[in-house]
């Protein structure tokens, strides 16, 4: 078949641009690669036999020998070498956090593994306390003190440098957590550890699906704030994203990260443009599950709107993603 026929013109401008594969790659502006995924990782103390987590298809709260299982089989079978481990220990504490659970877990992980994986440590206490709140509540339970807090971070941060944990990833939200977990790595032998910042993480209502993998949640009764209100970013306020980044970055955060992702791309490309970081994105839980739910109803392709998805991350200017998918990501990508 030649052209078509003069009086009917079917191409325009823009549409020779999408005219077939061959064009529409060459065109592409944002190129996703499996290696810019970060997978989670869940590991429970009272786990025996993983479990599967409501809309998380594909991730487990793993037992200790699961979890080791479940890495080798990301590094053979889904390439993946990067993760971010979160520990949830079964005994619960008020302020000093027994955080021993974890770098056991890092500690094997990094035996097993050494350096064919990046590991990452989720540094937080919500799964450590028997509050569920992010830190050490003041005596009278109204706010989470910052100082004791941070302090605690700090603490908790070198035991996982010292397990093997190659970055560091708090996601707590206090104020100068970044310099003082830095000072501490610095002074005792280990600035060659990353820290990764949730700079930019928003008081969000996605964070459902997790809570209940990391048990996490708010507990009822056990303080005074009902939610996380009182130290996550309000999704109203992007300046407040924008301020606590700087000073993240100004402390020594080596990566930088919004979360959630998809309601936030407007910060995502803000933050990306206005400080020069390497930038993650957090696909959470909440996010990743509505894509899995709507697919299990029929109602879209999964993996094509999970790579739309991570595409949009990418085109907003953020160079890596934390996604329940990244053990996917070799084998959509190619679709
Ligand atoms: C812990 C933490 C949360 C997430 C990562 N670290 C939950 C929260 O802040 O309540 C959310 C991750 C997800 O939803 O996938 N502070």
């Amino acid at each position: 078949m030649g052209a078509t026929s003069k009086q009917e013109k079917l191409i325009f401008s823009q549409r020779r641009l999408r005219l077939n594969p061959h064009v529409r790659e060459l065109v592409r502006q944002v190129h996703l690669a499996s290696t810019q995924m970060i997978q989670p990782l869940f590991v429970g103390e009272a786990v025996r036999e993983r479990e599967s987590i409501p809309g998380l298809t594909g991730t487990y709260r793993e037992s200790a020998d699961s979890l080791l299982r479940q890495v080798e089989q990301d590094l053979e079978l889904g390439g993946v070498t990067k993760f971010l481990l979160f520990g949830v220990p079964q005994s619960k504490s008020h302020a000093q956090f027994d955080v021993s659970f974890t770098a056991g877990q890092i500690e094997s992980l990094k035996k097993r593994f050494g350096d064919s994986i990046f590991l990452s440590v989720d540094t937080c206490f919500c799964s450590y306390s028997t509050h569920g709140h992010c830190g050490v509540l003041t005596e009278d339970h109204r706010h989470v003190s910052n100082e004791a807090t941070v302090t605690e971070l700090a603490r908790a941060a070198l035991i996982y440098a010292q397990a093997g944990a190659d970055c560091i990833a708090p996601s707590d939200m206090m104020d100068g957590r970044i310099g003082a977990i830095r000072g501490a790595l610095d002074a005792n032998g280990y600035s060659d550890r990353l820290v990764m910042s949730y700079a930019a993480k928003f008081h969000s209502r996605f964070y459902g699906p997790f809570r209940l993998a990391a048990d996490s949640a708010p507990k009822e009764n056990a303080s005074h704030l009902k939610d996380r209100a009182t130290y996550q970013i309000d999704p109203a306020c992007p300046s407040d994203a924008l301020a606590s980044s700087l000073r993240d970055a100004a402390e020594g955060a080596d990566i930088l990260m919004v979360k959630p992702g998809l309601p936030y791309l407007d910060v995502i490309s803000r933050l990306t443009q206005d400080i020069d970081k390497p930038w993650a994105v957090y696909e959470v839980s909440g996010e990743f599950a509505s894509i899995e739910l709507m697919a299990a109803q029929g109602l879209i392709d999964g993996p094509r709107a999970h790579v739309e998805a991570w595409t949009a991350f990418a085109r907003a200017g953020a160079e890596m993603v934390i996604t329940y998918g990244a053990r996917y990501a070799r084998e959509w990508l190619k679709i």
